[in-house]
């Protein structure tokens, strides 16, 4: 899968995004090495700590389907209801859960604005 799809997969998961209390709707599409993709959504809740973040529930969803074999990842956010304006970079926790099934030098992970603009960065950039 190319980026600029994985991108679009990202888009499309943020459309399911739960925020009532932030307002602010994030997407991740997870690229597995045998090319499936899982896609995520912030799932907020009353209690904040309870919260799962849009990249933890692409790899929760991952691992739970037995896939831990992870490439790639895709990250979109901004406030909810308008094109994402700003790069949304993974929370220190997403980072470490990443960590866990990733080789850092060659997992990568693409902060985008729309599905024309993306960063690229290796996990290791993002968690030194
Ligand atoms: N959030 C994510 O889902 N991923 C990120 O990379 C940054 C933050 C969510 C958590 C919360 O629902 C909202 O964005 C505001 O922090």
């Amino acid at each position: 899968m190319r980026n600029k799809e994985l991108v679009r997969e990202a888009l499309e998961a943020r459309k399911q995004s739960y925020c009532p209390y932030s307002g602010f709707a994030v997407g991740a599409a997870l690229l597995c090495g045998d090319g499936t993709v899982f896609r995520g959504c912030n799932i907020e809740n009353a209690a904040y700590p309870a919260t799962n973040c849009a990249e933890r529930t692409a790899m929760f969803k991952a691992v739970s389907e037995g896939n831990t074999d992870f490439r790639e990842i895709a990250i979109v956010g901004g406030p909810k209801g308008k094109e994402p304006k700003d790069f949304c970079a993974p929370c220190g926790v997403c980072r470490q859960v990443l960590m866990e099934f990733c080789d850092p030098d060659r997992f990568l992970v693409l902060l985008c604005k729309g599905d024309k603009t993306w960063k690229e960065f290796t996990l290791a950039e993002l968690l030194p």
